[in-house]
């Protein structure tokens, strides 16, 4: 029963067949495509709680995050190429693996995308209220600005930037290609801006101790950080519209990859050099959990005079080693950058949500398009109730490696789907064939379990529950409405009433 209901390869390929769009992406434009998607969150805000985990050992976290990430990419890639439509590892797992695994992806992915969104806003929302506060003088109580287990009541900003987000989507924007150029440009130079000022601060002393917390700490904190290089299936998915996808596609994805990581470490190593990044402690000497009213007390208690207490960590950092107003630019090219990483998760998700209901997995009124907009409207308010009450009322990092759990299960079955199907279908063209694949897939579904193991139990019950809830709706509601069950073969000629893609081609 785990593998029946395949879906036919050649049924969705037919869908897929109809857009064909025209290839016009170069390496460079896939790489910019990556590091739009990248760069976010959890460089400007994850790296204070990274640093709570596993102190200046948070460099190696960084490398590990990458190395893992970049395996799963070159896997995530093959699939991409060989079938370039909507829905990603949840369509790739239905076609290979059937439909109940694709359930569950489709489900877990529902972590990524939301999740990931409310992440986000929060990590957005540290930035306005420190900006609020060193530019304009003015201070938003605590009540208002951090969720329960901080102290505060709601997180509010937090939920008015997830609910314009939606606002957005309802009426049909999507990024565009400049708008994306425009921002690489604008969060490079920040990171730079960074870099520039904060290496010729660095004070070799505030390496040491170096894993204060052990390499359980380096784990965790690379299970947390992974967050930061998560959003590069933007170079995969566009890889129908990319010439010559056998050497442009892995290009724009190491490419975007290896830049990102370059630049988080330089980031990671200026922070630690800079003002140091030693993680507080209880009495037993074990670290205080990051977004815990525990730390938020112990923070209180030092005036927040350490860069794992600060909610803006870059900004937080220029400010101390004497570049307030720098710090201030850092943090408006945050704020105007982060919602686009919003805008790109929320509508992943719709689009994830969108596909499953076409297949008959979920209601049909999910898939309901606006008359005007030709938005799926229905299913974007619903993501964004859904995402704001995260962003309202849980704290960045809960929210960050809770979207980390779904990413690592749905990035290790797509390591086994493309393996199955190199051994079911080895004749089946593919644009981009992920080298050594026999090598790689395996380590990228170790890698990513490994991840997995490293998050914190919590996380991992959430995570566990989640599945068992998703499982209860597959036997429940979706198997015996399933499409591929009933017999109904979708093939959906001009693929009407899909969103647009996030980001059209750039010419
Ligand atoms: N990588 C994206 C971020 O850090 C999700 O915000």
């Amino acid at each position: 029963m785990i593998f029946d209901r395949v879906k036919s390869l050649d049924a969705i390929l037919a869908t897929a067949e109809k857009k064909s769009l025209t290839r016009t992406l170069g390496a460079f434009q896939l790489t910019m495509l990556g590091i739009g998607g990248i760069i976010g969150t959890g460089i400007f805000v994850l790296t204070a709680e990274a640093a709570q985990k596993a102190g200046p050992g948070m460099m190696v976290s960084f490398v590990i995050a990458a190395v893992v990430c970049a395996v799963a990419a070159l896997c995530y890639a093959e699939l991409a190429s060989m079938v370039p439509v909507s829905g990603s590892a949840y369509t790739y797992t239905y076609a290979v693996m059937g439909e109940l695994l694709a359930w569950m992806v489709g489900w877990a992915l529902v972590l990524e995308y939301a999740v990931a969104a409310g992440a986000v806003s929060v990590g957005w929302s540290g930035y306005f209220v420190g900006l609020l506060e060193n530019m304009a003088g003015i201070s938003l109580p605590d009540a208002y600005t951090l969720g329960p287990s901080q102290g505060g009541i709601i997180n509010l900003p937090a939920m008015i930037i997830a609910l314009l987000v939606t606002g957005l989507l309802v009426l049909g924007t999507t990024e565009s290609a400049f708008v994306n150029s425009i921002l690489v440009v604008v969060k490079i130079t920040a990171l730079a801006a960074f870099v520039v000022l904060a290496i010729p601060a660095m004070n070799m002393e505030n390496f040491e101790p170096f894993a204060p917390l052990g390499f359980a700490g380096i784990s965790a904190a690379a299970a947390s950080i992974f967050f930061a290089y998560v959003g590069f299936d933007a170079v995969s998915t566009a890889a129908e519209e990319t010439k010559n996808p056998q050497r442009n596609v892995p290009i724009g994805l190491i490419g975007s990859l290896a830049i990102c990581t370059v630049f988080y470490l330089l980031v990671a190593s200026g922070v630690v050099g800079g003002v140091g990044a030693q993680p507080i402690m209880d009495e037993a000497g074990k670290g205080l959990a990051p977004g815990s009213t525990e730390l938020t007390a112990a923070c209180k208690e030092i005036g927040d005079a350490a860069v794992v207490c600060s909610k803006e960590a870059l900004a937080w950092t220029l400010r101390e080693i004497g570049w307030p107003q720098i710090g201030n630019l850092l943090g408006l090219a945050a704020g105007l950058a982060l919602p686009s990483v919003i805008l790109m998760m929320m509508f992943g998700q719709t689009r994830i949500f969108f596909v499953m209901s076409r297949d008959g997995l979920l209601p049909n009124v999910f898939s309901r398009i606006h008359p005007k907009f030709n938005t799926p409207y229905v299913i974007t308010i619903m993501t964004g109730v859904f995402v704001a009450a995260f962003a309202a009322f849980f704290p960045v990092g809960a929210l960050a490696d809770i979207s980390n759990s779904g990413t690592l299960f749905a990035f290790a079955m797509v390591g086994i789907a493309v393996m199955v199907l190199r051994r079911k279908d080895p004749d089946r063209k593919r644009p981009f064939r992920t080298p050594l694949v026999y090598v790689v897939a395996p380590v990228a579904i170790v890698g990513c379990l490994y991840l997995f193991f490293s998050l914190s139990n919590y996380t991992k019950l959430l995570f566990v529950i989640w599945a068992a809830i998703g499982l209860v709706v597959y036997f429940l509601y979706s198997r015996s409405r399933s499409h591929v069950g009933r017999g109904v073969v979708d093939v959906h000629e001009d693929d009407a009433g899909i969103p647009p893609p996030p980001i059209p081609p750039i010419s």
